[in-house]
């Protein structure tokens, strides 16, 4: 817990040199977010219309898609090759795949002056804040929303090619300088085959009837693919300098997911000040990707072994470790619902549980889950007595209280495992992480965690 990361303190400070050296309206930042931010989180499920086990279905299809979506983006060449200097016909390659969006939480803020609502994806997978922009748009996917036109509000205004935001943004700053505007283009893809093009530039966001911050720098996108779960666009809650958390400059924040199976109540978010835990929570460092700046969005975590009941699990420690270039690993992330493990993890994970479940195992191929339980005759699938979980981090055991573990389909009469199988990386997902109250210490660099009920926070 005490070991210095010198790396990213390195790069801390040259965030908070560059913080210093942006245009004047970041200084109106910090001030108020001194009081700390609160936002509520709504389940994309809970806006729809699904149930039961279609729910489950589509959590692990997303899950699955996301987790290859994350890889692809950890895993992607340096040199972007999507980039569309066409002018109007778009990314030239296989990206013409469309797939939604497939991160999990929404968040209802408002951009512009007179302020304009948006509701966008949360994304702790990367960084860039954006929403579909009428600058016009050429091509916009549907909203139910309003567009937003820079045209009208207030306080728009563009970003230059040589600020400094404009700089981090990850393709190279020859493509976006010498286009025939002055303005900072941009293109930003996500893994999953979305993708979104326009220009930087900055505006007021109102999150709460209290809290408007002036100048956030965003992308005002005027050729989207993909799309969205009833969103407008994306809020980045990455490591990187263009995220929201960097932006704003707070030195944390947290969130705590109400259960899976709970879709009314919203799950709260805290920023700034008002993220604090209890002296009891544990804590875990994050670590950085060795391969580099653009591989570090990502909360990595440092994961040494599970145990199930009593039994520490046989898996190999460097499955969970990140190679000197940057692959595998395992990361936090409140886009991906069921937790993914590295193949060689699943598989052991799964046979121990399967051991020690006393109950006939059933098909989850309906749910997209691959180890499932019949309930007991005549009684409830949670009586399909799955044994205590503990993930064992650097420097902090989370034990898994068995709702996080276990998904039902109480129609069916079947218990599943809620975790599903990855190649490449893991990822730490949503289900697992309900009920826990989260604080992502951006300034220590550490992950710390406490049991909580979400809904009374
Ligand atoms: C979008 O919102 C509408 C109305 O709020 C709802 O009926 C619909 O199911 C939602 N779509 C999705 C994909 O969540
Ligand atoms: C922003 O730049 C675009 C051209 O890229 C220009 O049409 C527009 O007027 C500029 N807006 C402001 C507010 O400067
Ligand atoms: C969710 O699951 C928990 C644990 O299995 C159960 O106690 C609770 O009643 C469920 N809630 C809903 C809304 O189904």
């Amino acid at each position: 817990m005490t070991r210095p990361i010198v790396p990213s303190l390195m790069a801390s400070k040259r965030w908070l040199l560059l913080c210093l050296l942006l245009p004047l309206p970041f200084f109106a930042v910090p001030s108020i977010t001194g009081r700390g931010i609160r936002l509520e989180l709504t389940h994309v499920d809970a806006r729809g219309s699904l149930a039961g086990a279609d729910r489950v279905r589509r959590a692990a299809e997303r899950s699955h898609r996301r987790v290859n979506g994350l890889l692809a983006a950890a895993t992607a060449p340096s040199a972007p090759t999507l980039r569309s200097d066409d002018g109007g016909g778009g990314p030239v390659t296989a990206a013409a795949a469309v797939h939604a969006s497939t991160a999990t939480y929404l968040v209802d803020l408002a951009i512009g002056t007179p302020p304009l609502a948006l509701t966008a994806v949360l994304d702790t997978g990367s960084d860039l804040i954006w929403t579909q922009c009428d600058a016009p748009c050429r091509r916009c996917f549907p909203q139910p929303a309003p567009l937003y036109a820079p045209a009208r509000s207030a306080t728009y205004a563009n970003l230059s090619c040589g600020s400094k935001l404009c700089e981090a943004l990850p393709s190279p700053r020859s493509s976006r300088c010498s286009a025939p505007e002055p303005g900072c283009a941009y293109y930003y893809s996500y893994g999953d085959g979305s993708s979104t093009d326009g220009v930087l530039a900055t505006d007021a966001f109102t999150f709460s009837a209290a809290a408007t911050v002036h100048g956030l720098a965003f992308g005002c996108g005027t050729d989207n693919l993909g799309g969205t779960d009833n969103s407008s666009g994306l809020v980045g809650m990455g490591r990187g300098p263009l995220s929201l958390v960097s932006q704003l400059g707070v030195t944390r924040f947290s969130y705590c997911f109400t259960p899976f199976n709970d879709t009314t109540t919203s799950s709260p978010l805290f920023l700034g000040s008002s993220a604090r835990l209890s002296p009891a929570a544990k804590s875990t460092p994050f670590l950085l990707n060795p391969a580099g700046p653009r591989r570090s969005s990502y909360y990595y975590l440092s994961l040494e072994g599970i145990t199930i009941g009593d039994t520490l699990l046989p898996i190999d420690p460097a499955v969970f470790q990140l190679t000197a270039s940057g692959r595998g690993g395992i990361i936090i992330d409140s886009g991906t619902t069921f937790t993914a493990l590295e193949e060689r993890a699943f598989v052991v994970l799964a046979r121990a549980v399967a051991a020690r479940v006393a109950r006939p195992l059933a098909s989850g191929a309906h749910l997209g889950l691959s180890l499932c339980f019949a309930a007991p005759e005549g009684r409830a699938p949670d009586a399909v007595g799955v044994p205590r979980l503990v993930l064992h981090f650097d420097g902090a055991d989370m034990e898994l209280p068995r709702a996080s573990v276990v998904v039902e389909d109480k129609v069916a009469g079947v218990a599943c495992l809620g975790v599903v199988s990855a190649r490449g990386m893991s990822v730490l997902g949503s289900m697992q992480q309900q009920n826990m109250h989260f604080l992502y210490d951006i300034e220590r660099d550490l992950l710390s965690f406490e049991p909580a009920k979400c809904s009374d926070l």
